[in-house]
Formats: structure tokens, sequence, C-alpha cells
């Protein structure tokens, strides 16, 4: 990778007064960073969460640290379906517009198959589906930037993975009902975060929107995110593995730093990625990454989102194609 003068950090953030986004998963880790960061550049924040309690927390914590801030909990659990869509009517029925809409919750390799409430694997579930269903039902409120005068476009950024390198797309058996395994069950959501968020951009350009696209990844940060998954686990590595990726990952401060460029930055462009520039990506400030080739496999991202509609029951309110 070639060296990144720029050193982008959340200092550079430009005034976002007027402005109120929708963070997933924001109670905890990347989310819950990239909410505070927002709010310190006066960006309304809604916190998206699946606990009330831990939802109310995050946002004591955040008013304690920007006691002017605008935040909001908004409950919304990514695996189910009934509460994915309860939280876009209540947004909704406020007839707010909102920008940026940030596709940050996730879930990673429980040891063990789950299922969400609507029966699909769990980081399938949770990590595509829920988000490729929160963000179709929500559009209405991204494209109505017409009511704010020279607004800018609207942004949709989806958190994925440098994980997703090396994933099966594997369409006979999304759902893992044969053989599951948490890793390759993980990549594969992570993978389909960038099918799905570069073939929105493609629609999105299509139907010439006013709003465009872009996938982060956080290199390798300490959050909750191994314990919470990994860690349930009960053999050796699984008790380890917290433990191991602590010791050489990256704050959650910095891991937000790329979602937080791509979400407000003015030279982010649509269909991009963005992840980190250390080491392996693992770490380090923002800048333009290159996904695996598969991420960019058309044909593969259109039967991703057919698949997605079908199971999901959510069609996105955007035409097909304009000359
Ligand atoms: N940390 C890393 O090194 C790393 C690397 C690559 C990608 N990522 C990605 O970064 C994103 C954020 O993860 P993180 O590292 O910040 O982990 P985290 O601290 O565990 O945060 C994950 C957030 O997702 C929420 N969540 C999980 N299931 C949900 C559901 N069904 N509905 C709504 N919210 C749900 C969690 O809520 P609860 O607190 O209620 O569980 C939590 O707020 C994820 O998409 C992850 O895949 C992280």
């Amino acid at each position: 990778m070639s060296p990144n003068p720029q050193r982008w950090t959340a200092a550079e953030i430009p005034a976002q007064a007027g402005k109120l986004a929708l963070i997933t998963g924001a109670n905890s880790g990347i989310g819950c960073q990239t909410a505070l960061e927002l709010a310190r550049a006066r960006c309304g924040v809604i916190l998206g969460c699946r606990d009330r309690i831990r939802g109310d927390a995050a946002r004591a914590h955040i008013l304690a640290l920007v006691p002017a801030a605008h935040v909001e909990v908004l409950a919304l659990d990514l695996a189910s379906l009934e509460s994915v869509r309860a939280a876009a009517d209540r947004f909704l029925s406020t007839g707010r517009h909102l920008s940026p809409l940030i596709n940050n919750a996730g879930v990673l390799a429980p040891p063990r198959r789950q299922l969400t409430r609507d029966g699909f694997e769990l980081q399938f579930g949770t990590n595509h589906l829920g988000h490729f269903a929160l963000t179709g039902l929500l559009l209405p409120a991204l494209l109505s930037p017409d009511a704010i005068p020279g607004a800018a476009p609207s942004r949709i950024v989806t958190v994925s993975s440098i994980a997703h390198r090396g994933a099966a797309m594997d369409f006979a058996d999304l759902q893992w009902e044969r053989g599951y395994r948490p890793w390759p069950a993980y990549r594969r959501s992570k993978l389909a975060n960038l099918l799905f968020g570069f073939e929105l951009e493609r629609r999105l350009e299509k139907a010439r929107a006013a709003a465009f696209s872009v996938v982060v990844h956080p290199g390798v940060s300490s959050t909750n995110l191994f314990a919470a998954g990994p860690g349930q686990g009960h053999g050796l590595i699984a008790r380890l593995t917290p433990a191991v990726i602590a010791l050489f990952a990256q704050s959650g401060a910095q891991g937000a730093l790329p979602t937080l460029y791509a979400a407000t930055a003015p030279e982010i462009r649509g269909g991009h990625f963005y992840g980190c520039d250390g080491f392996r990506e693992m770490r380090g400030y923002p800048v333009e990454v290159r996904a695996e080739t598969q991420a960019y496999d058309e044909a593969m991202a259109a039967k991703l989102w057919e698949v997605s509609e079908n199971l999901t029951g959510v069609k996105y309110p955007l035409p097909e194609s304009q000359p």
C-alpha cells in the first residue's frame, strides 16, 4: 500500500449540524465510538440497539462527554424482521431526513449454529439480511434531501471486514444447514456486506438517486466482538481468542475512523471501500482499499440481491433502470 500522508482523524470531521445519523449496534465498540464522534461534530445520533438498557447506557455515556448532543435510542433487533420493520416504521413516522445510515452491528462466529427469529443463520441474518431490510425500508428517509435546500447526497455506510477475504458464497446453502463452520459463516456474511454495498451503489446511481453507498472495514479492533462470539465456546482457543486479539488490536476509537471518514469526508465516492493503512490493513488511519475480486462480481451481487429480497420481503423503492 502506498504511504498515506493524510492520517485522517476524527478531529477533521466537518461540521455536521442539522444532520441526523442512525448507527446500528451503537451501544458498543465501533458503533458507540462512531456515534460519539458524530455527536461531537453536532450530528444528531440515533442509536439502533437491541437491548434498551445497553442503549440507554450508551446514550448516557455520549451525553456525559457531549452534554449538548442530540441522542436517541431506537429499539432495533436485526435478527428479527418484525423488529426491523417496527424500527423503520417508527423512524419514518417522524418524517425526518436521514443521513448517514451506518450499518455497523454485527455478530462474529458463534461456536454453534444459531438462527434469527425468522430462521436465518445468525450471522448471515443479522450482519447482512437485517441491514438489507433496514436500508431498503429507510430509503424514503434517505432519499428526501429535497426537503433540505442545498443538501449533499445521503450516505449509506456498511461495515464489512478484512475477513471477507477467502469467503465462499454458496447459494445452495446460505443458511449453513449442512456443516456449519463459525468463521466461514462470518466471512460469508462480510462478503455479503460488500456485495450489497456495491450493488446498492450501482442501483442508486442507475436511479440517479440523491444518495450513495460505501463500504468500510475497521482493521482489527479491540471491542466486544470477539468475546461475544468465539468467546462463548468452551475450548481453550475460545477462551483465549478475546485476550489474544486484545494484545495486538487497535482501539475501538481508531477502528471507528474508516466509518467516520466514509460517513463525513467530502472526498468520499460511492461504490468504494475504505479501511486502514497499516500492516495487512489490520490497523492505522483511513484509506481507500481494494476488496477481494469476488466482491466486485456483479452477477453474484445481483443474485444475492434477489435472494435477499425474497428472504426479507423487502423491495427497494428504486426504478430498475433509467436511460
Ligand atoms: N472489532 C473488529 O476487529 C472488527 C473487524 C472487522 C469488522 N468488524 C465489524 O465491525 C462491526 C462492529 O463490531 P464491533 O467490533 O464494534 O463489535 P461489538 O463491540 O461487539 O459491537 C457489535 C454491536 O452489534 C450489536 N448487535 C449484535 N447483534 C445485533 C442484533 N441482532 N441487532 C442489533 N444489534 C446487534 C451489538 O449489540 P449487543 O451489545 O446487544 O450485543 C453491539 O452493539 C461489526 O459489523 C463487525 O463485523 C469488527
